[in-house]
């Protein structure tokens, strides 16, 4: 990437639109694609060359490894040497979905993917769009698509192709346009290496429903990795506004708090949680971007219980908070 500002193709959901986001990887460009968590800027992820795109495009380090996306299961095991029955069991259950399996590479992984680790994460993706494009790059080309989500290192993730312009319109060749992502959150990453195996970052796909599909096995709950080698890029502060994110539990501490701030010296916007915690996810990144485009000094965030999909957003929400 030079970095130099170029035009991005803006690409709609048609045949025709589609074919040209395949042709753009084919050639080792990178596309934003729509998924079901968010949008992903992909590149073909057996290009040493595309690949490195993506980490100058996103200003992200070297060695944060990516996630591989591939159209099924089968398709998946060909990337690792070791899929075993914990992995067999979550891919059969959940994908096409809003899960990411870590399991231990095969030699058709490149070290770009990894940052020279002995893992790869592999997702089947849900989002229709998605899942025609790795349809027909299966048919014209490698069929692995690495994307990470479509945003600028460290800053929040995409859920509408808008974002994705916003934030990197200059610096990627296409993005596809395949409407609002549906969950709004990232996938759930589960590390199907260790013994039990450990929810790495939470999503859509919930620790209840893990543990149910692991029986007896069970799965750990998730840990704070705090950007160590575990999960790099899952840091504290991540997923951060460049407003102060300051959270509270109920709406009687958030509104005594709003009545304290002198708000022609302290602008402010509030985000209130909704009690539909599936809706509070889809809208999360879109309402914390929106009250960060009015460049408050704050943005005051009621949590959602800790339930279900509540767990997740509640870890993105402290990320968001934490000091950056
Ligand atoms: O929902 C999602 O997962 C989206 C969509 C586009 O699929 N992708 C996404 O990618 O969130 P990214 O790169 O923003 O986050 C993936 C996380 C990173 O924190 C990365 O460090 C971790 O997965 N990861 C990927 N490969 C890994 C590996 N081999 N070992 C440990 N962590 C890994
Ligand atoms: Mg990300």
């Amino acid at each position: 990437m030079s970095g130099t500002p170029r035009r991005c193709l803006e690409l709609q959901n048609s045949s025709t639109h589609i074919a040209k986001a395949v042709e753009i990887l084919c050639e080792g460009g990178l596309v934003a694609l729509p998924s079901e968590t968010v949008y992903g800027l992909g590149a073909d992820a057996t290009s040493e060359v595309a690949v490195r795109k993506i980490f100058a495009a996103k200003q992200r380090p070297a060695g944060h490894p990516l996630i591989i996306h591939v159209a099924d299961i089968e398709t998946a095991r060909t990337f690792s040497n070791d899929f075993n029955e914990v992995a067999e069991t979550l891919g059969s259950t959940f994908w096409p979905g809003p899960l990411t399996l870590l399991v231990k590479r095969s030699t058709k992984v490149i070290d770009e993917i990894t940052g020279g680790r002995e893992t790869v994460a592999l997702r089947v993706p849900a989002h229709k769009t998605f899942r025609t494009v790795l349809t027909a790059f299966s048919q014209n080309g490698s069929g692995a698509i690495a994307a990470p989500s479509a945003n600028l290192y460290g800053s929040v993730s995409p859920t509408t192709a808008q974002h994705v312009l916003s934030d990197m319109g200059n610096l990627i060749d296409a993005v596809l346009d395949g409407g609002h992502c549906v969950v709004g959150i990232e996938s759930t990453i589960v590390d199907c290496t260790v013994d039990p195996p450990v929810i790495l970052r939470q999503g859509a796909v919930t620790l209840e429903l893990i543990n149910a599909a692991l029986k007896p096995i069970g799965v750990a709950a998730a840990e704070e990795f705090n950007g160590d080698s575990r999960a790099p890029g899952m840091k504290i502060s991540h997923y951060a506004p460049r407003a102060v994110v300051k959270l509270f539990e109920n709406m009687e501490s958030l509104s005594t708090y709003a009545k304290q701030c002198d708000v022609s010296a302290i602008p402010y916007v509030s985000i209130t949680g909704n009690a539909d915690r599936d809706l509070y996810a889809r809208e999360l990144y879109s309402l914390i971007r929106d009250a960060d485009g009015l460049h408050p000094q704050e943005i005051l965030v009621l949590l959602p219980e800790s339930i279900d999909i509540g767990v997740a957003i509640r870890d993105r929400l402290f990320k968001a908070a934490a000091p950056h």
